[in-house]
C-alpha cells in the first residue's frame, strides 16, 4: 500500500442486529447510519481484514476496503441530501456498500454503482433492497481496465466517489476515467479525508480544464486515523467558448 491507506473507519453509531437477504458466509453487523436527516441501515462484514486474499493481492495488490463504511461516504451521503439529483444520470466509483449510490436512488437518480469487487455490489444491491429502495443498478468496473459496457453507459450527469484516490495510481486512473464518463458540463464530487493520493486526481482533473472547489466538512462520527475533515471536491467544467 502506498501513502497511508485507510485504515478501519468507524462509522456512526452501530447497531447490531440479526439479518436477511444478504450473501451468506460472512460475519454481518448492521450500522444506522444517519445521513444528513436520513436514517439508512447499511449491512456489511464485521472484520474487512478477514476477507483478505493473498492471491487477489499478489494479482492486483486489491483490498477488501470495500466491506467498511467509511467517514468519507458518509459525509459524500449527507451532501448528496441536499441536491436535486431527480432525473439525473448518477454514476458512483468505488461505491463499496454503497451509501452514496442509495441516497442517489432515493433522490430520484438514474444510479449506477460500480466497484472492482462483486461482493461489494452485492452488498450494495442488497444494503438498497433492505432500506426498501428502488433496485440498484451495479456494474464490476476496474478504473484501469473499464468493461465496454461502462463507457456504452456514459455520459453521467454527475460522477461521484468517496475514499478512493488512496495509493498514487488511483488519482491517474480516476482522473482519465471521469473524463471519459461524465458529460461536457457535468459535475463530479469527491470526497476524501485528505489522503496525499489524492492531489494527482485534483492536479488532473484540473489541468483538463475542470474548475475545482474544495469544502471542508467536520465529520462527526467516530473518525479513521485521518482524522475529522474530510475534503469534498467538487470539479464542473466551464462553458465552452464557441
Ligand atoms: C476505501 S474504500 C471506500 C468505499 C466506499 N466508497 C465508502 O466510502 O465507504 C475504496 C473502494 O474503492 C474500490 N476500488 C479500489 N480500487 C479500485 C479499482 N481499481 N477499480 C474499482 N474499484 C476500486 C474498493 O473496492 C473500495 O470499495
Amino acid at each position: 500500500m502506498e501513502d497511508s491507506g485507510p485504515g478501519r473507519a468507524g462509522s456512526s453509531p452501530v447497531a447490531s442486529r440479526a439479518v436477511t437477504g444478504f450473501p451468506e458466509g460472512y460475519d454481518l453487523v448492521t450500522d444506522d447510519v444517519l445521513v444528513g436527516r436520513l436514517r439508512l441501515s447499511v449491512t456489511h462484514p464485521r472484520q474487512a481484514e478477514e476477507l483478505i486474499d493473498e492471491e487477489e493481492y499478489a494479482l492486483d495488490e486489491r483490498l477488501p476496503y470495500w466491506a467498511d463504511l467509511w467517514p468519507s461516504g458518509i459525509v459524500l451521503a449527507a451532501h448528496l441530501t441536499t441536491m436535486d439529483l431527480a432525473g439525473l444520470r448518477v454514476l458512483e466509483v468505488g461505491a463499496g456498500l454503497g451509501l452514496p449510490s442509495m441516497v442517489a436512488l432515493r433522490g430520484g437518480a438514474d444510479v449506477l454503482a460500480t466497484d472492482w469487487y462483486p461482493e461489494a455490489l452485492e452488498f450494495a444491491r442488497a444494503n438498497a433492497n433492505a432500506n426498501r429502495l428502488r433496485e440498484l443498478p451495479t456494474m464490476e468496473a476496474d478504473w484501469g481496465a473499464p468493461p465496454e459496457a461502462l463507457l456504452a453507459a456514459r455520459p453521467w450527469d454527475l460522477v461521484i466517489g468517496a475514499d478512493v484516490a488512496y495509493e498514487n495510481r488511483h488519482g491517474p486512473q480516476l482522473a482519465a476515467l471521469i473524463l471519459r464518463l461524465v458529460r461536457p458540463g457535468g459535475t463530479v464530487l469527491i470526497a476524501d479525508p485528505r489522503r496525499p493520493a489524492a492531489s494527482s486526481l485534483v492536479t488532473e482533473m484540473r489541468e483538463a480544464g475542470w474548475r475545482h472547489e474544495r469544502e471542508e466538512v467536520r465529520y462527526e462520527g467516530r473518525p479513521d486515523e485521518q482524522g475529522r475533515v474530510i475534503y469534498l471536491h467538487r470539479f464542473t467544467e466551464p462553458p465552452r467558448r464557441p
